[in-house]
């Protein structure tokens, strides 16, 4: 075997067919099912973009109405799972929380150890009803706040904001969050998705798939990201005060001191789209209406300030975790509760691809190029 056999991080290599989404870094394109992802976050549900990630087909009112009245049924924190949640420490990182949950939202289904189609979609649908109260509960429990019984008048955003913050959401502030939801949904091999589809390979259950894939997503060159940014501007200083001119110009400053350093900032670049994310125009679409909703002009300066420069020496283009991030944080969430949030999101495109794999499945199992020591005897 030569070095030219050995594909490191699996770059460039073709895994297997997917018909669930289409990445065209070409084109800057993301397609969920044949659907360009803007068009589906300019008018559908995320609701609808589940059942689209899962079926193949949009739904229709009455397949939509079935699925809204499984899931406002489902939603509400049980009890076993949040007695598992409170025996974790307030200190330990939330995606810790996100994976002990769903790891025992597994031992408990009743068809955990089946995987017929039918129980698979049937837990894929449960996963996505329970988790919003798992991040909602863990971020007030940090806060020494109690749990907040969900709403089965709101739909899931506003419902997920509901059980959060223990008050209405605006409109414009439910229609920001379903927008992220939607543009995190889904994106093909992702880390955590292939991660998820390794373990499925196994014939192992859902649950454990899923369990696995946030793993993968907790690392900071994939989901944490979205966290690490906003670390990024509060390293820089958030400035309610200053204006969008002035925080700009210190986001590039520091921009410029960070690349001189040889610093990897995170919230750019992208292992496939080297010409821009095409899910960033849309969210930072969601990012200007949040900015000015909360009236925070300072923290466009410091999003533009930081692409600017990044731009000028670079030429390295934002990823979704750019505008997701600061998103999140003028919504009132936590910044350690993003990347759970991108969980709760990514179930869908996760379990999706599990029910593919399952459907045509081959153990994933790749080779190794032995670099060790030369074969020895113990003497
Ligand atoms: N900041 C600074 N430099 C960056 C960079 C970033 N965010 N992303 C890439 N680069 C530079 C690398 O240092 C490298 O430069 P070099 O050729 O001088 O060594 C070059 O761009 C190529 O980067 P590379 O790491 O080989 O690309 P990749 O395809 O392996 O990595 C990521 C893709 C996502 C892992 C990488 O861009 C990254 O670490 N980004 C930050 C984490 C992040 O935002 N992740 C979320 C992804 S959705």
């Amino acid at each position: 075997m030569s070095d030219k056999d050995v594909r490191k991080g699996l770059a460039g290599v073709v895994a297997d067919y997917t018909a669930v989404s289409k990445v065209n870094p070409d084109s800057n394109s993301l397609l969920y099912r044949g659907y360009p992802v803007q068009e589906l976050a300019a008018s559908k549900s995320f609701e609808e973009v589940a059942l689209l990630l899962w079926s193949g087909e949009l739904p229709t009112p009455e397949e939509l109405a079935d699925f809204e009245t499984f899931e406002r049924a489902n939603r509400s924190l049980d009890p076993m799972i949040k007695a598992a949640i409170d025996l974790l420490p307030l200190d330990c990182h939330p995606m810790d929380v996100g994976r002990t949950a769903v790891s025992v939202l597994g031992a408990a289904h009743p068809l955990a150890e089946d995987s017929s189609p039918e129980a698979e979609l049937n837990k894929a649908k449960s996963l996505f009803a329970q988790f919003p109260a798992v991040v909602a509960y863990d971020q007030r429990r940090r806060r020494s706040l109690a749990l907040v019984e969900p709403r089965a008048d709101l739909d899931y955003s506003a419902n997920f904001l509901w059980m959060t913050f223990g008050e209405e959401a605006a409109p414009e502030v439910v229609d920001a969050f379903r927008v992220s939801m939607v543009l995190y949904a889904e994106h093909s091999f992702n880390a955590s998705t292939f991660t998820a589809r390794v373990v499925t390979s196994t014939l192992s259950d859902l649950h454990s798939a899923v369990t696995a894939a946030i793993g993968a997503l907790k690392g900071p060159l994939h989901g944490g990201a979205n966290e690490a940014v906003m670390h990024t501007f509060t390293e820089i200083g958030i400035r309610a005060d200053e204006s969008r001119e002035e925080a700009a110009a210190r986001a590039k400053a520091w921009m410029e001191e960070a690349l001189a350093a040889k610093k990897k900032v995170m919230g750019f670049g992208h292992r496939v789209y080297k010409h821009g994310d095409s899910r960033v125009p849309t969210m930072k679409g969601a990012l200007e209406k949040m900015i000015a909703h909360y009236n925070r002009p300072e923290m466009m300066g410091l999003y533009d300030g930081l692409e600017q420069a990044m731009e000028e020496a670079k030429q390295i283009k934002p990823n979704l975790d750019y505008p997701a991030g600061p998103t999140y944080h003028l919504m009132g969430f936590d910044t350690d509760m993003f990347t759970p949030i991108f969980i709760a999101a990514r179930i869908t495109g996760w379990t999706a691809h599990i029910m593919e794999q399952r459907a045509t499945n081959a153990l994933i199992r790749p080779l190794s190029a032995y670099n060790g020591v030369d074969e020895r005897h113990v003497s």
